[in-house]
């Protein structure tokens, strides 16, 4: 799977899953630009991954986006592989919900459930807006800058980071259920309408993941909860995400259009 010449870009590459995605894409033979909002993060990672380029943008932010596509291009020549990958998790909402979520659990072991988790009728406007406006909204204004680039060139890939809660629907969560199931039906569209131009469109939806996202929103019990609902008895790590995500941008997946696929230890088998 060489990816020796290439140009890569990857939001949210400051950690977790897209700082490993960096360093594997580097490990390939791309050259990687960071895209992320944490200067401090994107600049460690740009070191990470030998030569690479950090980048800050929000990527909520359309202007920003396509300003940080310019940068990329100017550095390191015309993106062959661009990432969507920066995400948030529920902040005040989580903080919210963790208590009821916990107290269910607690139920649960009881042998019945009767705690309400009052998640969406708690939820403000903000929570839902910011939630959509990162990944949704962020998704297509990457997607759409890399396209332009891409298809004027003649070809290019991109991989969209959503989920199983895009799947699945994640209970207490609907704002991110809702975001990454638009990116799955978003990239479905766009993969079809842009692979007649050379652009290879696709999405992976991970199950859980040990990073800063499970771990600084869910507490100890929850994971304990999430793991033992994982068929596999574990968190996955960054790395083997990054190992699919480095496959859909690889010519080794040149037959993938529009697919998801979703590495996530057996907690959603499709
Ligand atoms: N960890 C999991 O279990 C899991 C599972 C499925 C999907 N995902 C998805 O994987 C992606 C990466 O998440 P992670 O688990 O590595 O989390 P993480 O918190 O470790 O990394 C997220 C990165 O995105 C950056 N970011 C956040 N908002 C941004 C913005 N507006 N603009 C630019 N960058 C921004 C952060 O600074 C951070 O570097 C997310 O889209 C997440 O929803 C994670």
């Amino acid at each position: 799977m060489s990816l020796s010449g290439k140009v890569a870009a990857v939001t949210g590459g400051g950690s977790g899953i897209g700082e490993a995605t960096c360093v594997r894409l580097a490990g390939e033979g791309a050259r990687v630009a960071v895209i992320d909002i944490d200067a401090g993060t994107a600049g460690l990672t740009a070191k990470l991954a030998g030569e690479g380029l950090a980048v800050i943008a929000d990527v909520s932010d359309s202007a920003a986006v396509d300003s940080a596509l310019e940068t990329v291009e100017a550095e390191l020549g015309p993106v062959d592989i661009w990432v969507n990958n920066a995400g948030i998790s529920g902040g005040a909402h989580s903080d919210r919900v963790n208590p009821r979520a916990e107290k269910q659990l607690a139920e649960m072991a009881e042998g019945a459930v009767a705690t309400p988790l009052e998640a969406l009728v708690r939820m403000t406007d903000e929570e839902w807006s910011r939630m959509l406006a990162v990944h949704l909204n962020g998704t297509f204004y990457g997607t759409r800058a890399a396209a332009r680039s891409m298809a004027a060139k003649g070809g290019g890939t991109i991989v969209n980071v959503a989920s199983i809660c895009g799947i699945e629907g994640c209970t207490g969560h609907p704002h991110y259920s809702a975001a990454k199931g638009g990116i799955l039906a978003f990239t479905r569209s766009v993969a079809k309408e842009l692979i007649l131009q050379g652009v290879r469109v696709n999405a992976i939806a991970p199950g859980f993941v040990e990073t800063q996202l499970v771990t600084g929103s869910l507490t100890e019990p929850l994971v304990g909860a999430v793991v033992m609902g994982t068929p596999q008895g574990r968190l996955g790590r960054p790395e083997e995400i990054a190992a699919t995500i480095a496959f859909l941008a690889s010519d080794d997946a040149s037959f993938f259009v529009g697919e998801t696929v979703s590495p996530s230890g057996g907690f959603v088998t499709v």
